[in-house]
């Protein structure tokens, strides 16, 4: 069951309200499906791909990370294949001119019992034919054909026109880890099984972007490549299904909103690959995927470029390409994840409702915020703050009551407000109220770091 408190509505109205994300170009009347983080949103965000490289990168023995340009050799995207299938079917209304694309029409018209990964483009027009699927848009019946569209968004470099040669921006960060499978290997000297991972940009010109930050045309990808001997992939594809999990679940995902759901349609070089789906207040959909993506991207690298993408095994002289795990995941669509679900309204004795993002402290977009009770305790409670803002995202905050500080904290999702009151004069300590909980309990100031870094771990 999803979290029912949630909406997206609520969540687009929070985000703007408290500073987490604002439409894109808004003084402009905004540019469609773009979103820009604000002061608490980046934090959030940046907490996310935080955790995820510290699991991926540098909890793991042998996985590295690189930070590869976004604008590569175009040659990359023949290689890749994105230049001739990386594309969508797309179909347009006659009557009202909207664009649509042809499976999502399907899967919405069965409401999901029919599933268009499976169908070619000749079987989608005719299910769309013979069920006389209307357009969402005007309602009328008057389609063109399904043409293939392709989602690179296509750029050109040089300084005159005649030198201009066509780009891509790229839409996956994947290949930037494959070119360096290379330079990796030779400069960390790492042996087959090992990783290379890479958190970044990606653009896709999406037919139907939507859902708020779940499905954009510019967005963050977290892509983890693990290079593996044939024959072992079997073995690492169910580890990376599981790693993929539990990192979820330590983040504070409630297992009931995540399933598994494999690939019905495998593209033509995987051997097998499923994703893990969150329960999204729209309703289930992809949140990450696994891909055993065998030793085809090393392989067409080889031809493409000429230079050997060949693993010499030190140990045993034994030559192959290795067989890739792939694990990605969207920063921008675990960030919706992690919205929804954090996402409470909470009913308190009294009948008032309160609003509060239950994220974990690792990711909440400061650790703790320090509250003078009075305006007169200014002083004492900003020498604390200076002293934390060394060690942690902390935030200050002296207007208005306390009760309402809280609150302020709670939709922001601070785990702990840390109150420097009369007592703090008399004694050395202050209070510390827990988010969840509203407990307070009183701790010495000197105590506030290490209680902090022992609660902010992740
Ligand atoms: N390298 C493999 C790859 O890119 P993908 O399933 O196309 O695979 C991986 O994308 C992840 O990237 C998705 O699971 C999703 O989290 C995120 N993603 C893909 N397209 C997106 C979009 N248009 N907007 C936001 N996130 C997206």
């Amino acid at each position: 069951m999803a979290n029912k408190a949630v909406t997206m509505e609520k969540l687009v109205a929070l985000c703007k309200a408290r500073g987490i994300i604002f439409p894109g170009s808004e003084i402009y009347g905004g540019m469609g499906n773009t979103w820009d983080y604000g002061p608490v949103g980046v934090e959030i965000k940046n907490n996310l791909k935080r955790a995820w490289w510290k699991r991926f990168v540098q909890e793991s023995d042998n996985s590295y990370g690189v930070d590869a340009a976004i604008l590569m050799n175009a040659r990359v995207w023949d290689a890749s294949g994105h230049t001739t299938s990386f594309s969508d079917p797309k179909m347009d209304c006659k009557e009202c001119k909207s664009r649509h694309r042809a499976d999502t029409l399907i899967e919405a018209h069965s409401k999901g019992k029919v599933n268009p990964d499976t169908m070619s483009n000749a079987e989608m027009e005719a299910y769309i034919q013979e069920h006389q699927v209307h357009c969402p848009i005007c309602g009328k019946f008057n389609w063109t054909n399904i043409r293939t569209f392709n989602l690179m968004f296509e750029t050109s470099r040089g300084v005159t026109d005649e030198s201009q040669n066509k780009i891509y921006l790229r839409p996956e960060t994947a290949q930037g880890e494959f070119v360096n499978f290379l330079n990796v290997q030779r400069t960390t000297r790492a042996k087959v099984p090992f990783g290379i991972a890479q958190v970044g940009k990606a653009f896709r010109n999406e037919i139907t972007p939507g859902n708020f930050i779940f499905r954009t045309i510019e967005f963050e990808q977290m892509e983890h490549q693990w290079f593996c001997k044939e024959g072992t992939d079997g073995e690492y594809y169910d580890s990376f299904k599981q790693k993929a999990w539990q990192f979820l679940l330590d983040l504070g995902f409630d297992e009931k909103h995540l399933r598994f759901k494999d690939h019905d349609k495998l593209a033509h070089y995987a051997k097998a690959a499923c994703d893990i789906q969150y329960e999204f207040p729209m309703g289930w959909s992809e949140l990450n995927g696994i891909h055993n993506r065998t030793d085809y991207d090393l392989t067409r690298h080889q031809e493409f470029s000429g230079k050997s993408m060949t693993y010499i095994d030190p140990i045993t002289s034994e030559r192959y390409i290795p067989y890739v795990i792939e694990y990605s995941i969207g920063a921008d669509r675990l960030m919706l994840a992690t919205l929804s679900e954090a996402y409470d309204e909470e009913t308190l004795e009294n009948g008032e409702v309160r609003n509060v993002m239950r994220f974990h402290p690792a990711i909440a977009a400061y650790k703790a915020a320090v509250l003078p009770l009075q305006k007169n305790l200014a002083p004492q409670a900003k020498e604390l703050w200076e002293k934390l803002k060394k060690y942690f995202s902390v935030i200050y905050d002296e207007a208005g009551s306390i009760g309402k500080r809280y609150r302020r904290q709670d939709e922001i999702g601070t785990p702990y407000c840390i109150t420097v009151d009369f007592d703090t004069l008399e004694n050395g300590t202050v209070t510390v109220r827990e988010r969840d909980s509203m407990e307070q309990i009183r701790l010495d100031l000197n105590g506030v770091i290490a209680f902090l870094t022992e609660k902010c771990i992740f």
